[in-house]
């Protein structure tokens, strides 16, 4: 089995990543526009609010809300087949409880949409990216309150309603297990320390389980076109030895992660969390029909990130750490690392999908892959990222393997920041990921103006040739 003639290649960004105008045409603030910038040592910092003399990086970006038009064109010139990019709820419901929403909102997607249309790209549109109104964080507590369900649902009946017809290809909610590792972007949860974190976060799962099911059924009955589905971040989890202990640590690990995607591709929660939630005396409060919404809402296919494997030990072990881009790990000594410590592993990714694939037994749709690297301008203005060209080149190999060697089936491809943009992070443009330079720098400096970088001709190359030529 080859790659279909209709393969979805094209690249990916979030609205809170790239748009900036955080308050323009009504948009209200989102839990985003509340983090400071950081860098690989220091970590980003939640403000109580906007406060004077903070620098927030998504409250211009990459000006994407003024610029999309010039970048879906470069888009085009590569010959993108789909673009995922995010709604911003906030554009749509600025506090996210108005009984009506924000028409400026709802007709930046509409001109957003269109402008993709115009060149045969197909949006690929995440209903949550990290990115939910700072008012349901104020006067709900965010997804701890299942009030979230309605008002989430409210909010999709809108988008749903209003671009049918020019979005077929949704997704709940971005990496919805990251909740698990740092709970303040996918749910806008701050946990106080008098609160139990565990409980907290799970119950605030559930409200996205039900939630999520929801819009799955919503979506079908709006449009049966639509093809709806989750996004899990998920990289396969090498043990350090052939221990039984460190491999019992990993498989811990991939069963934590997986766990999300098997409530929203199974339709139930799977019984290793319920005995472990259980054990740690979390209850969960469901209403009445909860269990048979999740088994009647489940997704139809399984969009992921990948970026790297991980590793884990379950005895003391001295081989240092691994970053990630949510969950740390142990280093594995034989793969590079990005500047960041973000371990390289190709072959992973091919494990991966044969995991995810055997597991859900849906179509799967890389949604996020890429090299987070530091690019240079060169006098003659090139930026010259080979470094870049081969990693992509080496996963696009993998998953190429998967599908015709192991018969996965793969809707598309959209490596992560395909034009440059904020890293959610480190709340840094330096760290950059894109076919396209955008001027500027962490501090916010620069003009903004848009560069091809040499990916850009290869990844047109390998479009063009449906990734036969790498
Ligand atoms: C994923 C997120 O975790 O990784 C993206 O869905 C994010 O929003 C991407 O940007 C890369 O991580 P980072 O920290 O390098 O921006």
């Amino acid at each position: 089995m080859a790659l279909d003639s209709n393969f979805l290649w094209g690249g990916a960004v979030a609205a809170n990543q790239c748009e900036g105008a955080y308050r323009e045409d009504g948009k209200g603030l989102s839990v985003a526009d509340v983090l400071t910038a950081g860098d690989a040592h220091t970590k980003r910092r939640l403000t109580d609010g906007i406060l004077e003399g903070e620098y927030y990086p998504s409250h211009i970006a990459i000006d994407f809300y003024h610029r999309y038009k010039e970048d879906i064109r470069l888009f085009a010139e590569m010959g993108f087949k789909c673009f995922r990019t995010s709604i911003a709820w906030s554009r749509i419901f600025p506090e996210g409880d108005e009984a009506s929403p924000n028409p400026a909102g709802i007709r930046f997607y509409h001109n957003l949409f269109d402008e993709c249309h115009k060149y045969g790209i197909e949006p690929v549109v995440t209903i949550s990216h990290y990115e939910m109104p700072y008012g349901l964080v104020k006067k709900y507590g965010a997804w701890r309150d299942r009030r979230l369900v309605d008002l989430f649902e409210r909010y999709c009946r809108v988008i749903f309603t209003e671009y049918k017809g020019k979005v077929k290809y949704w997704m709940t909610f971005n990496e919805i297990n990251a909740i698990e590792f740092g709970p303040w972007n996918p749910a806008g949860l701050d946990i106080r320390p008098e609160e139990n974190r565990t409980q907290v976060i799970y119950q605030a799962a559930h409200h996205q389980f039900v939630a999520s099911a929801k819009a799955v059924l919503l979506g079908h009955e709006i449009d049966p076109e639509n093809q709806i589905g989750c996004m899990t971040l998920f990289g396969v989890v090498y043990p350090e030895t052939c221990h039984p202990l460190d491999a019992k640590a990993a498989d811990d690990m991939m069963s934590t992660m997986l766990a999300f995607a098997d409530v929203q591709a199974r339709g139930e929660y799977p019984a290793r969390l319920l005995n472990k939630l259980e054990r740690a005396g979390v209850q969960i409060t469901k209403a009445p029909g909860d269990d048979t919404l999740l088994r009647r809402g489940t997704v139809d296919y399984i969009g992921f990130s990948y970026y790297m494997s991980m590793v884990q030990a379950g005895r003391p072990t001295e081989a240092g750490t691994a970053q990630g881009n949510v969950v740390a790990g142990v280093k594995n000594p034989y793969l590079p690392s990005s500047e960041w410590g973000w371990q390289v592993d190709p072959m992973g990714l091919r494990l991966t999908m044969r995991l995810l694939y055997e597991r859900y037994q849906k179509p799967l749709f890389i949604v996020e892959n890429g090299l987070g690297a530091v690019d240079t301008v060169e006098p003659d203005g090139s930026i010259n990222d080979d470094y870049r060209i081969d990693y992509l080149r080496e996963h696009i190999k993998a998953f190429k393997a998967a599908v015709e060697e192991d018969g996965i089936p793969l809707m598309g491809y959209t490596p992560w920041g395909c034009i440059d943009l904020v890293s959610a992070g480190t709340g840094e443009m330096k760290k950059r990921y894109g076919f396209i330079y955008v001027d500027r720098d962490n501090a916010g400096n620069g003009t903004l103006e848009r560069r091809r970088k040499k990916s850009f001709d290869w990844y047109k190359k390998v479009i063009a040739t449906n990734g036969e030529d790498l």
